[in-house]
Protein backbone atom coordinates (compact mmCIF):
# COMPACT_ATOMS: atom_id res chain seq x y z
CA UNK A 1 0.00 0.00 0.00
CA UNK A 2 1.85 3.54 -0.75
CA UNK A 3 1.12 6.28 1.88
CA UNK A 4 -0.45 8.89 0.34
CA UNK A 5 0.43 11.70 3.07
CA UNK A 6 3.83 11.54 5.35
CA UNK A 7 3.23 13.54 8.37
CA UNK A 8 5.05 16.59 9.00
CA UNK A 9 7.68 16.41 11.86
CA UNK A 10 6.04 18.36 14.65
CA UNK A 11 2.08 17.75 13.74
CA UNK A 12 3.00 13.87 15.57
CA UNK A 13 3.97 15.56 18.92
CA UNK A 14 0.44 17.47 19.67
CA UNK A 15 -2.17 15.56 17.24
CA UNK A 16 -5.51 16.82 17.24
CA UNK A 17 -8.85 15.12 18.31
CA UNK A 18 -10.75 13.22 15.18
CA UNK A 19 -13.77 12.44 14.49
CA UNK A 20 -15.57 9.74 12.13
CA UNK A 21 -18.79 7.96 11.99
CA UNK A 22 -20.09 5.28 9.30
CA UNK A 23 -23.70 4.33 8.55
CA UNK A 24 -24.89 0.78 8.66
CA UNK A 25 -26.31 -1.36 5.67
CA UNK A 26 -28.86 -3.47 4.05
CA UNK A 27 -27.97 -5.78 1.66
CA UNK A 28 -31.48 -5.53 -1.06
CA UNK A 29 -30.87 -8.46 -3.46
CA UNK A 30 -28.05 -10.95 -3.66
CA UNK A 31 -26.79 -11.92 0.04
CA UNK A 32 -25.00 -15.41 -0.07
CA UNK A 33 -24.66 -15.65 -4.11
CA UNK A 34 -22.23 -12.68 -3.95
CA UNK A 35 -19.93 -14.95 -2.19
CA UNK A 36 -19.79 -16.94 -5.09
CA UNK A 37 -19.10 -14.28 -7.54
CA UNK A 38 -22.56 -13.30 -8.48
CA UNK A 39 -24.05 -9.85 -8.15
CA UNK A 40 -25.21 -8.10 -5.22
CA UNK A 41 -27.30 -4.59 -4.20
CA UNK A 42 -26.72 -2.92 -0.79
CA UNK A 43 -27.75 0.30 0.82
CA UNK A 44 -26.16 2.41 3.73
CA UNK A 45 -29.04 2.96 6.51
CA UNK A 46 -28.10 6.25 7.95
CA UNK A 47 -30.51 5.57 10.76
CA UNK A 48 -27.91 3.69 12.83
CA UNK A 49 -24.28 4.79 12.69
CA UNK A 50 -20.80 3.57 14.45
CA UNK A 51 -18.68 6.82 15.80
CA UNK A 52 -15.44 6.49 16.46
CA UNK A 53 -13.35 9.30 18.39
CA UNK A 54 -9.04 9.23 18.54
CA UNK A 55 -7.52 11.45 20.85
CA UNK A 56 -4.95 12.23 22.92
CA UNK A 57 -6.03 11.69 26.41
CA UNK A 58 -4.59 10.53 30.38
CA UNK A 59 -5.23 6.99 29.53
CA UNK A 60 -3.58 7.05 26.37
CA UNK A 61 -0.76 4.61 25.74
CA UNK A 62 1.69 3.91 22.90
CA UNK A 63 0.55 1.24 20.87
CA UNK A 64 -3.02 2.86 21.57
CA UNK A 65 -6.04 2.16 24.11
CA UNK A 66 -9.58 0.83 22.94
CA UNK A 67 -12.50 1.71 24.74
CA UNK A 68 -15.87 0.65 23.68
CA UNK A 69 -18.29 0.16 26.70
CA UNK A 70 -20.72 -1.58 24.68
CA UNK A 71 -18.54 -4.55 23.66
CA UNK A 72 -17.02 -4.68 26.73
CA UNK A 73 -13.28 -3.46 25.12
CA UNK A 74 -11.15 -1.04 28.16
CA UNK A 75 -7.88 -2.73 26.57
CA UNK A 76 -4.67 -1.65 25.46
CA UNK A 77 -4.85 -3.06 21.66
CA UNK A 78 -1.56 -5.02 21.85
CA UNK A 79 -2.80 -7.35 24.50
CA UNK A 80 -5.61 -8.46 21.94
CA UNK A 81 -3.42 -9.98 19.84
CA UNK A 82 -2.46 -9.44 16.39
CA UNK A 83 -5.73 -10.81 15.00
CA UNK A 84 -8.27 -8.21 16.62
CA UNK A 85 -9.79 -5.91 14.47
CA UNK A 86 -8.57 -2.81 16.12
CA UNK A 87 -4.88 -4.22 15.54
CA UNK A 88 -5.76 -4.87 11.85
CA UNK A 89 -6.88 -1.71 11.65
CA UNK A 90 -3.63 -0.08 13.34
CA UNK A 91 -1.69 -2.13 11.25
CA UNK A 92 -2.53 -0.78 7.96
CA UNK A 93 -3.15 2.73 8.79
CA UNK A 94 0.20 3.30 10.10
CA UNK A 95 1.76 1.20 6.58
CA UNK A 96 -0.45 3.55 4.64
CA UNK A 97 1.00 6.90 7.24
CA UNK A 98 4.78 5.61 6.54
CA UNK A 99 4.54 4.86 10.49
CA UNK A 100 6.29 2.08 12.47
CA UNK A 101 4.59 3.46 15.87
CA UNK A 102 1.41 5.28 15.97
CA UNK A 103 1.93 8.03 18.55
CA UNK A 104 -0.30 7.24 22.01
CA UNK A 105 -3.82 7.56 21.37
CA UNK A 106 -7.25 6.38 23.18
CA UNK A 107 -9.98 4.82 20.73
CA UNK A 108 -13.17 5.81 21.96
CA UNK A 109 -16.35 3.57 20.21
CA UNK A 110 -19.83 4.09 20.03
CA UNK A 111 -22.48 2.15 17.57
CA UNK A 112 -26.08 2.25 17.49
CA UNK A 113 -25.97 -0.49 15.09
CA UNK A 114 -26.97 -3.46 16.53
CA UNK A 115 -24.79 -6.52 16.38
CA UNK A 116 -25.03 -9.99 14.25
CA UNK A 117 -27.94 -8.59 12.98
CA UNK A 118 -27.12 -8.02 8.76
CA UNK A 119 -27.05 -4.14 9.42
CA UNK A 120 -22.79 -4.28 8.53
CA UNK A 121 -22.20 -3.23 12.25
CA UNK A 122 -18.43 -4.58 12.24
CA UNK A 123 -17.88 -2.88 8.85
CA UNK A 124 -19.12 0.31 10.04
CA UNK A 125 -17.41 0.29 13.69
CA UNK A 126 -14.06 -0.66 11.27
CA UNK A 127 -14.11 2.03 8.49
CA UNK A 128 -15.45 4.86 10.94
CA UNK A 129 -12.11 3.57 13.17
CA UNK A 130 -9.77 3.42 9.86
CA UNK A 131 -11.13 7.21 9.19
CA UNK A 132 -10.81 8.86 12.79
CA UNK A 133 -6.94 7.42 13.25
CA UNK A 134 -6.05 8.19 9.44
CA UNK A 135 -6.82 12.02 10.21
CA UNK A 136 -5.56 11.76 14.09
CA UNK A 137 -2.90 10.58 12.11
CA UNK A 138 -2.85 13.60 10.04
CA UNK A 139 -2.97 11.20 7.03
CA UNK A 140 -5.46 12.09 3.85
CA UNK A 141 -6.68 8.35 2.99
CA UNK A 142 -8.72 7.96 0.30
CA UNK A 143 -12.23 6.05 0.06
CA UNK A 144 -10.72 2.86 -1.82
CA UNK A 145 -7.63 2.68 0.85
CA UNK A 146 -10.64 3.05 3.64
CA UNK A 147 -12.38 0.67 1.79
CA UNK A 148 -8.68 -1.63 1.41
CA UNK A 149 -7.95 -2.13 4.62
CA UNK A 150 -12.13 -2.23 6.21
CA UNK A 151 -12.40 -5.85 3.72
CA UNK A 152 -8.78 -6.72 6.03
CA UNK A 153 -10.75 -6.42 8.98
CA UNK A 154 -14.42 -8.52 7.22
CA UNK A 155 -11.75 -11.13 6.55
CA UNK A 156 -11.10 -11.24 10.54
CA UNK A 157 -15.26 -11.11 11.25
CA UNK A 158 -16.33 -13.55 8.38
CA UNK A 159 -13.62 -15.42 6.92
CA UNK A 160 -14.23 -15.43 3.32
CA UNK A 161 -16.33 -12.08 2.99
CA UNK A 162 -17.79 -10.73 -0.51
CA UNK A 163 -16.49 -7.08 0.12
CA UNK A 164 -20.04 -5.89 -0.28
CA UNK A 165 -20.50 -4.75 3.57
CA UNK A 166 -17.08 -2.84 3.22
CA UNK A 167 -17.53 -1.28 -0.16
CA UNK A 168 -21.44 0.01 0.91
CA UNK A 169 -19.90 1.31 4.09
CA UNK A 170 -17.44 3.07 3.07
CA UNK A 171 -18.65 5.08 -0.13
CA UNK A 172 -21.92 5.52 1.57
CA UNK A 173 -24.06 4.75 -1.81
CA UNK A 174 -26.18 2.52 -2.86
CA UNK A 175 -23.65 0.12 -4.96
CA UNK A 176 -23.97 -2.91 -7.50
CA UNK A 177 -21.06 -5.06 -6.40
CA UNK A 178 -19.50 -8.30 -8.00
CA UNK A 179 -16.51 -9.61 -6.03
CA UNK A 180 -13.45 -9.44 -8.44
CA UNK A 181 -15.15 -6.11 -10.55
CA UNK A 182 -14.89 -3.07 -9.65
CA UNK A 183 -17.72 -1.52 -7.77
CA UNK A 184 -20.41 0.04 -9.38
CA UNK A 185 -22.25 3.01 -7.34
CA UNK A 186 -25.55 2.32 -8.31
CA UNK A 187 -28.47 5.00 -9.81
CA UNK A 188 -31.61 5.32 -8.40
CA UNK A 189 -33.99 6.76 -11.09
CA UNK A 190 -36.83 7.49 -8.48
CA UNK A 191 -36.52 7.21 -4.42
CA UNK A 192 -38.13 4.64 -2.71
CA UNK A 193 -38.60 3.62 0.78
CA UNK A 194 -38.09 0.03 2.82
CA UNK A 195 -38.95 -1.19 6.12
CA UNK A 196 -36.43 -3.09 8.29
CA UNK A 197 -37.59 -5.23 10.57
CA UNK A 198 -35.31 -6.97 13.26
CA UNK A 199 -36.50 -10.50 14.42
CA UNK A 200 -34.26 -9.89 17.81
CA UNK A 201 -32.52 -13.30 17.53
CA UNK A 202 -28.51 -12.97 16.66
CA UNK A 203 -27.38 -14.60 14.07
CA UNK A 204 -23.46 -14.94 13.14
CA UNK A 205 -23.36 -14.46 9.10
CA UNK A 206 -19.81 -16.87 9.48
CA UNK A 207 -21.68 -19.99 10.14
CA UNK A 208 -24.78 -19.26 7.35
CA UNK A 209 -21.47 -18.44 5.11
CA UNK A 210 -20.07 -21.60 6.42
CA UNK A 211 -23.44 -23.32 5.91
CA UNK A 212 -24.18 -22.42 2.76
CA UNK A 213 -20.36 -23.47 2.16
CA UNK A 214 -21.10 -27.04 3.37
CA UNK A 215 -24.70 -27.05 1.53
CA UNK A 216 -23.02 -26.08 -1.82
CA UNK A 217 -20.18 -29.24 -1.42
CA UNK A 218 -22.59 -31.34 -0.84
CA UNK A 219 -25.31 -30.69 -3.67
CA UNK A 220 -22.91 -28.04 -6.07
CA UNK A 221 -25.18 -28.36 -8.86
CA UNK A 222 -28.59 -26.63 -6.68
CA UNK A 223 -26.87 -24.18 -5.39
CA UNK A 224 -24.85 -23.41 -8.61
CA UNK A 225 -28.57 -23.17 -10.13
CA UNK A 226 -29.10 -20.94 -6.53
CA UNK A 227 -27.11 -18.54 -7.16
CA UNK A 228 -27.26 -18.05 -10.75
CA UNK A 229 -31.03 -17.26 -9.73
CA UNK A 230 -30.51 -15.00 -6.96
CA UNK A 231 -27.90 -13.02 -9.60
CA UNK A 232 -30.29 -12.61 -12.14
CA UNK A 233 -32.22 -11.25 -9.26
CA UNK A 234 -30.00 -8.65 -8.44
CA UNK A 235 -29.73 -7.93 -12.02
CA UNK A 236 -33.34 -6.95 -13.00
CA UNK A 237 -33.48 -5.08 -9.47
CA UNK A 238 -30.87 -3.27 -10.59
CA UNK A 239 -32.36 -2.15 -13.84
CA UNK A 240 -35.62 -1.70 -12.18
CA UNK A 241 -33.71 0.49 -9.74
CA UNK A 242 -31.87 2.77 -12.24
CA UNK A 243 -35.04 3.31 -14.42
CA UNK A 244 -37.45 4.30 -11.51
CA UNK A 245 -39.65 1.30 -11.60
CA UNK A 246 -39.25 0.33 -8.15
CA UNK A 247 -42.93 -0.73 -7.94
CA UNK A 248 -41.12 -3.97 -9.55
CA UNK A 249 -38.55 -4.62 -6.60
CA UNK A 250 -41.51 -6.47 -4.43
CA UNK A 251 -41.80 -9.26 -6.76
CA UNK A 252 -38.04 -9.70 -6.76
CA UNK A 253 -37.91 -9.61 -3.05
CA UNK A 254 -40.02 -12.34 -2.81
CA UNK A 255 -38.60 -14.68 -5.33
CA UNK A 256 -34.95 -14.11 -3.73
CA UNK A 257 -36.14 -14.71 -0.35
CA UNK A 258 -37.45 -18.01 -1.52
CA UNK A 259 -33.89 -18.79 -2.94
CA UNK A 260 -32.62 -17.86 0.25
CA UNK A 261 -35.30 -20.27 1.50
CA UNK A 262 -34.25 -22.96 -0.58
CA UNK A 263 -30.65 -22.21 0.56
CA UNK A 264 -31.66 -22.89 3.92
CA UNK A 265 -30.53 -19.95 5.97
CA UNK A 266 -33.87 -17.93 6.82
CA UNK A 267 -35.98 -19.08 10.20
CA UNK A 268 -39.19 -19.41 11.42
CA UNK A 269 -38.40 -16.29 13.03
CA UNK A 270 -37.46 -14.35 9.23
CA UNK A 271 -40.66 -16.55 7.48
CA UNK A 272 -43.35 -15.53 10.32
CA UNK A 273 -42.18 -11.65 9.93
CA UNK A 274 -42.03 -12.11 5.79
CA UNK A 275 -45.57 -12.94 5.99
CA UNK A 276 -46.54 -10.51 8.50
CA UNK A 277 -44.89 -7.49 6.05
CA UNK A 278 -47.16 -9.95 3.08
CA UNK A 279 -50.37 -9.53 5.22
CA UNK A 280 -50.33 -5.74 5.94
CA UNK A 281 -49.53 -4.64 2.73
CA UNK A 282 -46.23 -5.08 1.46
CA UNK A 283 -45.66 -5.95 -1.99
CA UNK A 284 -42.27 -7.73 -0.81
CA UNK A 285 -40.39 -8.95 1.29
CA UNK A 286 -37.14 -10.90 2.09
CA UNK A 287 -34.63 -11.67 4.76
CA UNK A 288 -31.63 -9.51 4.62
CA UNK A 289 -27.73 -10.72 4.90
CA UNK A 290 -26.98 -13.91 6.71
CA UNK A 291 -30.23 -14.89 7.87
CA UNK A 292 -30.90 -17.41 10.66
CA UNK A 293 -32.28 -14.46 12.35
CA UNK A 294 -30.82 -11.17 12.12
CA UNK A 295 -32.97 -8.43 9.78
CA UNK A 296 -35.68 -8.55 6.93
CA UNK A 297 -36.76 -5.94 4.87
CA UNK A 298 -40.46 -5.05 3.19
CA UNK A 299 -41.11 -2.91 0.48
CA UNK A 300 -44.63 -1.35 1.32
CA UNK A 301 -47.03 0.44 -1.07
CA UNK A 302 -47.16 3.91 -1.37
CA UNK A 303 -47.17 6.29 2.19
CA UNK A 304 -47.98 3.05 3.78
CA UNK A 305 -44.27 2.15 5.38
CA UNK A 306 -45.65 3.75 8.78
CA UNK A 307 -48.73 0.72 8.90
CA UNK A 308 -45.95 -1.94 7.44
CA UNK A 309 -43.64 -0.75 10.23
CA UNK A 310 -46.50 -1.03 13.11
CA UNK A 311 -47.74 -4.79 12.04
CA UNK A 312 -43.86 -5.95 11.93
CA UNK A 313 -43.69 -4.95 15.60
CA UNK A 314 -47.27 -6.15 16.44
CA UNK A 315 -45.76 -9.35 14.92
CA UNK A 316 -42.90 -9.86 17.26
CA UNK A 317 -39.94 -7.63 15.54
CA UNK A 318 -37.82 -6.03 18.27
CA UNK A 319 -37.38 -3.01 16.21
CA UNK A 320 -38.37 -1.48 13.01
CA UNK A 321 -36.78 1.18 10.94
CA UNK A 322 -38.25 2.66 7.80
CA UNK A 323 -35.63 4.34 5.47
CA UNK A 324 -35.74 6.02 2.09
CA UNK A 325 -33.31 5.07 -0.64
CA UNK A 326 -32.93 8.56 -1.90
CA UNK A 327 -32.75 9.90 -5.80
CA UNK A 328 -29.30 9.67 -7.27
CA UNK A 329 -28.42 13.60 -8.13
CA UNK A 330 -27.93 13.61 -11.84
O1 LIG B 1 -23.04 -9.14 7.25
P1 LIG B 1 -24.34 -9.65 6.76
O2 LIG B 1 -25.05 -10.54 7.73
O3 LIG B 1 -25.19 -8.59 6.17
O4 LIG B 1 -24.05 -10.68 5.55
C1 LIG B 1 -23.25 -10.36 4.49
C2 LIG B 1 -23.77 -10.99 3.27
C3 LIG B 1 -23.28 -12.38 2.89
O5 LIG B 1 -23.49 -12.46 1.49
C4 LIG B 1 -24.10 -13.45 3.59
C5 LIG B 1 -21.81 -12.61 3.19
C6 LIG B 1 -20.85 -11.77 2.36
O6 LIG B 1 -19.68 -11.69 2.74
O7 LIG B 1 -21.25 -11.21 1.32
Amino acid sequence: MTPTTIIPPGKMENPSPAKASAPGKVILFGEHAVVYGRPAIAVPVIQVQAAVEVRRDERSVPGGLIFSPQAGLDDRIEDLGPEFWGAVVLRYVCQAAGLEHAPPFTMHIRSTIPVAAGLGSGAAVAVAAIRALAEFLNLDLPLEQVNTIAFEVEKIHHGNPSGIDNSVVSFEKPVYFERSKSLEILEVGRAFTIVIADTGKPSRTSLAVGDVRAGWMRNPEKYERLFDEAGAIAAQARAAIERGRTERLGALMNANHAILQAMEVSSPELDRLVQAAWESGASGAKLSGGGRGGNLIALPGPRAAEKVAMALEKAGAARTIVTEIARSKS
